[in-house]
């Protein structure tokens, strides 16, 4: 075990790309990780004078993805990248996390993880045979409010979970944004790069993830209402469900692109037979719990009276806000803990709570249920998601 700076390279987010950014803050918040090469764009030119922009090392900084692969095998160990982040479109995931993976090297790839689940479940081999870890950026788990709420309910604070509600709304796909060429807009319309969902696959995995991450439910089926409010866009910009989790609870998710005024509006609700709390991403430093009989109570970041998920998550004293970064950053946090730790595989994500290649898989395996309850008309599909042996 060691607590030298782990090297990260990066794959995407070149000169005016949006999430890129985010995680190369976020890896190097805390000093876990030095970002040491990258790949950063789509064409070479383009790629070296993003590489360039944020200082990469010349000899470190690569044309693309493939070269660096095989520049960063040969170096020594120890001079070669420890992991890779993936922050591409999601069309390029697949093809990029394998080579990386089955290379040795550990990687942390943005969301939704791949296409299909046939992808998913070739990587989670992948993640078994060599042993690297693997994590899959579903930042708002890393929200210590999120956390809290996670650990009140493990610990039954709200009692038997009857009822979810999670809602993601935004509104900058209101109109055919697409066609101005506004990039991320560009491919997250695309079904060839963003995959067959839109909006239920762009923010509805989040959703998805925010739930089994909080509650720890295990959904059992699902029934989808899917809308393409914009004309001549390829993909949803809107959908709706309703839920049955193993168990008995039930729940709704929307996840809309459309909603004109919405900014990054992520809530979660969640009622049991004594309580319930209420999450939203955009006042990510407080945490509301019910509880039968009693005043609705506000919990706020930073305060001694929260739990060790909570505290442990938290970098700046009550009343200095922190958000999306630092949320970001404490997957990367985990990531490298699991790291350091000599962590394997598949067990590292849940040790050092970070989601992992399981996570990720089951967000696709999500996706892809919700198009075949939406194509067959909005009929109840089974959801259960079995990890492949
Ligand atoms: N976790 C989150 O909150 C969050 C938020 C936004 C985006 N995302 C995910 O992050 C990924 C990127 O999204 P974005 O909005 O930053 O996209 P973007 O279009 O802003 O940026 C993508 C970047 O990848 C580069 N790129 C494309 N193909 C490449 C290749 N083959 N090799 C190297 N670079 C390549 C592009 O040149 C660009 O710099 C997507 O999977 C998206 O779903 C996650």
């Amino acid at each position: 075990m060691s607590n030298r700076t782990l090297q990260l390279g990066m794959v995407g987010g070149g000169q005016g790309a949006f999430i890129g950014a985010v995680h190369r803050t976020a890896a190097l918040l805390d000093g876990v990780f030095a970002l040491t090469a990258g790949a950063l764009s789509s064409t070479p030119d383009r790629a070296r004078a993003s590489g360039a922009a944020i200082g990469l090392a010349d000899d470190r900084n690569y044309p693309d993805w493939r070269t660096m692969l095989d520049a960063e095998r040969r170096r020594d160990p120890g001079q070669r990248i420890d992991a890779v982040a993936i922050v591409t479109p999601n069309d390029t995931h697949f093809e990029i996390a394998r080579a990386f993976a089955q290379a040795g090297f550990h990687v942390l790839c943005d969301k939704p993880l791949v296409h299909t689940s046939a992808q998913a479940t070739e990587l989670i081999r992948v993640v078994r045979n060599t042993g690297v870890i693997f994590a899959v950026s579903y930042n708002y788990s890393g929200y210590p409010l999120v956390r809290q709420a996670r650990e009140l309910i493990a610990a039954g604070a709200i009692g038997r979970i009857r009822r979810v509600c999670v809602e993601y709304h935004q509104g900058w796909l209101a109109t055919r944004l697409e066609a101005s060429g506004q990039k991320q807009a560009a491919w997250r319309t695309d079904p060839a790069r963003s995959g067959a969902a839109g909006a239920l696959g762009d923010i509805g995995s989040h959703a998805e993830q925010l739930v089994a991450c909080v509650t720890g439910l295990e959904l059992e089926s699902l029934c989808v209402d899917q809308s393409t409010f914009v004309p001549g866009r390829q993909v949803d910009d809107d959908a709706a469900m309703l839920l049955r989790f193993v168990g008995g609870a039930r729940g709704t998710l929307t996840a809309s692109q459309v909603c004109v005024g919405a900014e990054n509006d992520l809530r979660l609700r969640v009622w049991g037979e004594t309580g319930g709390i209420e999450w939203r991403q955009e006042q990510p430093n407080e945490l509301r719990v019910a509880k039968l009989g009693e005043p609705e109570c506000l919990l706020r970041r930073g305060n001694d009276y929260l739990g060790p998920a909570a505290r442990s998550a938290t970098r700046l004293p009550p009343g200095h806000p922190e958000a999306f970064f630092e949320a970001f950053a404490n997957i990367y946090r985990g990531f490298g803990a699991a790291i350091h730790a000599g962590a394997s595989g598949l067990e590292a994500a849940a040790q050092h709570d970070f989601p992992g290649v399981l996570d990720g898989a089951r967000g696709v395996h999500f996706i892809e249920k919700a198009l075949e309850s939406a194509r067959s008309d909005a009929r109840w599909t089974a959801a259960r998601f079995i990890p492949p042996a």
